[in-house]
């Protein structure tokens, strides 16, 4: 998994043979700053981009056949005993609503370096038969952390946030609720030339700005029913920057952004997951004690805990997830849920790459 953070690749070795996933190894693989900035620029128009996107497509295909390489030496495990590798790629364009997403690259390349069955393009079909072709990840949290009696949420906080709710007895539904990170990292590589906010440390040190924060929550995708996704295309520096005056202290700034992931994730547990009782987080996001205590502080009435209690480390959801998802599609099984997608039917999502 690579996903809207830019942070790097989250390679995990699952076991799927029986009803619970298994871990079995895991490794971590950081983005170098100048591959962050390419795929960075290739969110916006420019001039030779599909040949510039050509070139860090196979530069990605290497950097994820470097990470299976050194998952795989790491666990003792040899090519041949994986059945397939299910890779996301890397967005650089997410447009449902003009029927086509980016997710940069180059399957044919990784299964050639590996010798592993790829599957990849895992949003495309979906976005075909009408859906958002995100968040796909609720159709695993259904398939392993739904309770019987108990209404669960699951909060994944990346780059951009998503939620999934698991009311018992009753359908599940999932979306993105807006920015995880991903404007956090922005304004801190911008103001400290860090890559994120350790722990919120920072933010913290800061004030929220009222203004700034009602102006930030005003934006219209935040009280859109879902079905819904985003993602830079609309989060990003130049949207922030819209909003901001140029008089504010730098970490005012990073303590209203905090709020604003803080409260626009709140807010949609209140409106769209009415009556939750559990809410697990996963992502890197789970890592900042600031947003988690504003999310406590926030939703009072929610048992606030990381997916680890059920079984899955928050750091590894969504690569695992990525895993099962693979192994839907090999087995030509349907995994979209058009109820969070708005899809019009059940599809087998992803192309297969043979090793
Ligand atoms: N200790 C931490 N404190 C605050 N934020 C963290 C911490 N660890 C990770 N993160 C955040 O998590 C992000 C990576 O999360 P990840 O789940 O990989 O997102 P994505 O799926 O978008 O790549 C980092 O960019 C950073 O913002
Ligand atoms: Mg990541």
């Amino acid at each position: 998994m690579s996903g809207t953070s830019l942070d790097g690749i989250d390679a995990a070795l699952v076991d799927l043979s029986q009803a619970s996933p298994r871990l079995v190894s895991s490794h971590y693989q950081l983005y170098a700053e100048s591959l962050k900035e390419a795929i960075l620029a290739l969110h916006t128009a420019a001039s030779d981009e599909l040949h510039q996107s050509q070139v860090i497509a196979i530069q990605l295909a290497n950097e994820y056949a470097d990470a299976i390489h050194a998952l795989l030496k790491k666990s003792g495990f040899a090519p041949e005993q994986i059945q397939a590798i299910g890779c996301h790629g890397q967005t650089i364009r997410h447009r449902p609503e003009l029927g086509y997403t980016i997710q940069l690259n180059n399957a044919a390349l990784l299964a050639e370096l590996t010798g592993i069955n790829v599957v990849s393009d895992f949003r495309s079909r979906d976005i075909a038969a009408g859906g958002q072709g995100a968040p796909l990840v609720p159709a695993f949290h259904d398939h392993v952390l739904r309770h019987a009696s108990i209404h669960r949420a699951i909060l994944n906080i990346g780059g951009i946030a998503n939620l999934t709710d698991l009311p018992p007895r009753e359908n599940t539904t999932g979306f993105d609720s807006g920015p995880g990170n991903l404007l956090m990292d922005a304004w801190i590589t911008k103001h400290q030339a860090e890559l994120f906010d350790k722990n919120g440390a920072w933010s913290a040190s800061g004030k929220i700005i009222p203004l700034l924060l009602q102006r930030l929550l005003a934006e219209p995708f935040f009280v859109a029913t879902p079905p819904k996704s985003t993602g830079r295309d609309l989060f990003n520096m130049a949207w922030l920057e819209k909003h901001l005056n140029g008089n504010e202290i730098p970490e005012d700034v990073q303590a209203t952004l905090l709020a604003l992931t803080g409260d626009s994730i709140a807010d949609a547990v209140q409106h769209f997951c009415t009556g939750v009782e559990e809410l697990y987080l996963c992502g890197g996001g789970a890592h900042n004690n600031a947003l988690v205590s504003h999310l406590r502080h926030a939703l009072p009435q929610c048992r606030i805990l990381k997916t680890d209690v059920l079984g899955i480390a928050a750091d590894w959801m969504e690569a695992i997830a990525f895993a099962w998802l693979a192994q839907q599609t090999l087995h030509l099984r349907p995994s979209n849920l058009p109820a969070v997608t708005g899809a019009k039917h059940p599809c087998v999502l992803g192309a297969i790459y043979p090793a």
